[in-house]
């Protein structure tokens, strides 16, 4: 709390909702994403006093834990992965409300035992009921503990879910989700989580286009000659060749992170800021969206190369692959929408594994200035004005302009105006999740993707997948360390344009 009662630039800035009390419970509670992105997000939560006082969690999985031995776990995943210092004070706000329950998914006794801890846990720490379920599991399971959830609602209070991606590999299995999940919930009672919707500079481009008055009326075909999305990463595979294998970046990132950023990029402006409004729009310009035609999509798979000075093996030889794997580690298109507003501007968007540096941003491109009445251009030329929403890292957002250089004469050189996160609140972000295990709390969907928006997204993807079904690319076609395929860079040459790298 000190680091905010002391901050003069936050002021005013602390939120004013606590949810209600309840209980979290975390299926799949001895997984990765637990240690490194839920339990630091719960205690950066109780650090900043976000959550109800009366709290709890209990985690689910396989592994045989004692509730001592995943309290434990789990406070050393506080210790190593939280963004905020470990405070014991803190924690022991946490700690007395964490539960395990060591169960197979499928067992109804486990769930008859994680059903009584819940009722304990109603009566020891005044949880009343409600239920935040968070699905951190394989999609096999899923529609198991849907049906088993949905049973045992307790008489009182309520009960919301959390749903982790993938959901679902394409649109029929998508909708055999939606359709399991609503035989027993509501869709307001159904979180469907795409992290980069909670990340603060997704958001920021919301506040950027919709509390500004400058941008909007500029913010069409007829002030804007293209957007380009990039979400970059130096990391390779890891150790998710599993999941990895049968996904592949377009359904990793393609139909989920990169759609959302270009639906919040391209949205009309909501008539208010509710999960129905804002939703709406954003499932408008994934309607408007045509899937691209074969010479408008490149995939690439990475080979060999050097990252950070350091030399990594090609996709193929990481441990999982196949020897003769066709997974894509890359994806780029030009994609377009038939709507008014962006009629015949192209979104040229990319995402790709083991690129030079991890860097997410959206940036938009203006039309050139018609008539510059100046002989004398310094370095690369008169550029256009580019509008940069670093996404990360360096959060914040960067406009570039033309401004003359110091000295006799009338040179112009393209020079940045930066707004900086850091600098202007002085203050780390929230992760991702943070926000919207909060959200789901207070039982705010905005910031999560509605049925309809998740099938229209597998409703892009699924030809592209089929397309490319029907050959087989020279793979790998780009080295570690590159920034992709060359193929990528074809796709904006032919149009006189070129990928930003910096
Ligand atoms: C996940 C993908 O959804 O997003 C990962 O499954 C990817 O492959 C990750 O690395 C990227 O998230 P972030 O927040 O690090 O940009």
């Amino acid at each position: 709390m000190a680091v905010l009662e002391q901050n003069p630039l936050l002021e005013g800035l602390e939120l004013a909702r606590t949810p209600e009390p309840c209980a979290l419970v975390i299926f799949g509670a001895s997984g990765d994403l637990t240690r490194r992105k839920l339990f630091p997000a719960i205690y950066s939560l109780a650090y900043r006093q976000l959550l109800p006082a009366r709290f709890a969690v209990v985690g689910v999985a396989r592994t045989e834990w004692s509730d001592d031995e995943f309290r434990d776990d789990m406070e050393s995943a506080v210790r190593e992965f939280a963004r905020d210092e470990f405070r014991q004070d803190v924690w022991d706000t946490l700690a007395p409300g964490v539960r395990y329950v060591s169960t197979e998914f499928d067992s109804p006794e486990g769930a008859d035992r994680l059903s009584a801890c819940l009722t304990e846990l109603d009566e020891e720490r005044g949880t009343r009921g409600n239920r935040v379920y968070y699905l951190a599991v394989p999609p096999d399971v899923f529609r198991l503990l849907v049906r088993q959830i949905g049973e045992q609602r307790a008489a009182e209070g309520w009960t919301r879910l959390i749903v982790e991606k993938p959901f679902g590999y394409d649109l029929t299995t998508a909708r055999e989700l939606n359709q399991g999940l609503h035989g027993h919930f509501a869709e307001d009672e159904i979180f469907r989580i795409d992290h980069y919707l909670g990340k603060e500079t997704v958001q920021n481009v919301l506040a950027l286009r919709f509390a500004n008055g400058i941008f909007e009326p500029i913010w069409n075909r007829q002030f804007i000659d293209h957007v380009q999305i990039t979400v970059g990463e130096s990391l390779g595979v890891e150790r998710r060749a599993g999941f990895y294998e049968q996904a592949g970046a377009i359904r990793d990132i393609f139909q989920n992170h990169l759609l959302q950023l270009l639906a919040v990029t391209a949205m009309e402006p909501p008539i208010d800021f509710t999960a129905e409004s804002v939703r709406n729009e954003k499932v408008k310009v994934l309607r408007a969206m045509h899937t691209p035609g074969p010479k408008h999509i490149v995939r690439g798979q990475y080979g060999r190369g050097f990252v950070d000075g350091e030399d990594v093996p090609a996709y193929r030889d990481e441990e999982g692959v196949a020897p003769d794997s066709m997974t894509e580690t890359y994806v780029a298109a030009k994609l377009f929408l038939d709507n008014w507003r962006w009629a015949d501007t192209p979104f040229y968007v990319r995402t790709g594994k083991r690129l030079p540096r991890r860097e997410t941003t959206v940036a938009i491109q203006f039309q050139r200035a018609p008539h510059p009445p100046f002989a004398e251009i310094a370095g690369e030329g008169l550029r256009p004005n580019v509008l940069i929403v670093h996404i990360q890292p360096n959060e914040g957002v960067s406009l570039e302009i033309g401004a003359k250089v110091p000295g006799h004469g009338m040179q112009i050189r393209t020079v940045h105006m930066d707004f900086l996160y850091g600098g202007a609140f002085r203050t780390g972000l929230p992760e991702a999740y943070e926000r919207l295990i909060l959200d789901a709390m207070l039982g705010d969907a905005t910031l999560f993707t509605r049925s309809d928006e998740i099938e229209e997204q597998w409703a892009i993807v699924d030809p592209i997948v089929a397309a490319w079904r029907r050959d087989r690319p020279v793979f790998p076609n780009y080295a570690s360390g590159s920034w992709g395929p060359k193929e990528a860079n074809d796709l904006l040459e032919r149009d006189g344009r070129a990928w930003r790298t910096h």
